[in-house]
Parts: structure tokens; C-alpha cells; sequence
């Protein structure tokens, strides 16, 4: 009776510790564009590797960056859906003066490619700190993965 009482203790417990805490809030809608595949993608991104455009995404981004539409903002906005909406369009993330009026109506591939170069020549005065990524077939690898990732 006393065994039982302590073994559906732990069990609540164990039930109240997994249960606890509501998943994250979604911060941005999902996309209305279903993610496409490597051969959709616009030329030159049909003709990226994803694997490596993946790692670089995990090397050069995800410190400051969620891309997965159930995380939160970290110390950059969440890339979810980013080439569906404009340029500094998130309600719920604070973003420079800078970028803000940079106002462009939508992220474009071609757009992301200069931003990446150099973020503080394209936008100066911009909160994101990167050293721009040089060579032109890393962005290629990266954004093909964005361009999934971000709609998945
Ligand atoms: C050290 C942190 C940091 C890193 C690393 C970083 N970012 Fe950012 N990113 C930011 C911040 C901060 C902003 C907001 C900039 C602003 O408001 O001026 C931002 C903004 C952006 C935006 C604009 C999003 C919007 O909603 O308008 C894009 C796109 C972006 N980053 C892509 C990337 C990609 C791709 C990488 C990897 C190559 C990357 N960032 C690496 C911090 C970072």
C-alpha cells in the first residue's frame, strides 16, 4: 500500500515534470507556400548542396537565428518564413532604425545575397554582426537551405 503510494508519486511527478511548461508560442504564421524542393528552386539555387548550405546555416546563423517556425526570436528575428514578408516585418522583434527603414516589400533571394556580402555596407547602422560571407557559392548553398528551411 505505502510501495504503491510512492510509486504513483514518482509517476505524477515524473507526468507534472513532462508536462510542465506549454510549448514555445509560434512567432510568426505559417507560411502560406509550401516548402519547395532543391529542382523548384530558381536558377542558380536549383544547383546548390543543401548539406553543405545546412552546415553553413548551423556554422554562420543559428547562434543568432531559429529558422524552425515553433522557436522564438533569439538575439536576430526568427527566419521562418522570411522570403515571404518584407524586410523588417516581425511585430514581436525589435529591429534597428536601420533596417526598419530599409523597407524593402519583400526578401528576395537575390536581395538576402547582397545583405549576406556585407550586412552593415548593405544596410549600415544595421544591428546584425556578421562578417560578410565572401564567396558567392556558400550564399548559393545557404540560401537554397533557407528557401526550404524557412517554409518547412
Ligand atoms: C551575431 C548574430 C547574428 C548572426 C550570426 C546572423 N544574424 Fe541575421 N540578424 C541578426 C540581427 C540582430 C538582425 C536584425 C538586424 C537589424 O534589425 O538591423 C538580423 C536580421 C536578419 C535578417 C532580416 C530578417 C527580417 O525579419 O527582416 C535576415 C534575412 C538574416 N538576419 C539572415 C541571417 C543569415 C542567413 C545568417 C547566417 C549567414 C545570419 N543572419 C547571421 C543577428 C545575426
Amino acid at each position: 500500500m505505502r510501495l504503491t503510494g510512492l510509486i504513483s508519486m514518482a509517476a505524477l511527478l515524473t507526468l507534472a515534470a513532462c508536462g510542465g511548461g506549454a510549448p514555445a508560442e509560434p512567432v510568426t504564421e505559417t507560411p502560406a507556400v509550401a516548402a519547395p524542393a532543391l529542382a523548384d528552386l530558381p536558377a542558380p539555387y536549383n544547383e546548390a548542396d543543401l548539406a553543405k548550405g545546412k552546415d553553413l546555416f548551423g556554422r554562420k546563423c543559428a547562434a543568432c537565428h531559429f529558422v524552425d517556425k515553433k522557436r522564438g526570436n533569439m538575439v536576430g528575428p526568427n527566419l521562418n518564413g522570411v522570403f515571404d514578408h518584407g524586410t523588417a516585418e516581425l511585430a514581436n522583434y525589435d529591429y534597428s532604425p536601420a533596417l526598419k527603414a530599409f523597407d524593402e516589400p519583400s526578401w528576395t533571394p537575390e536581395l538576402i545575397d547582397q545583405w549576406l556580402q556585407s550586412p552593415d555596407s548593405f544596410v549600415p547602422g544595421t544591428s546584425m554582426r556578421l562578417n560578410g560571407i565572401v564567396d558567392p557559392t556558400e550564399r548559393r548553398d545557404l540560401i537554397a537551405h533557407l528557401l526550404i528551411a524557412s517554409r518547412q
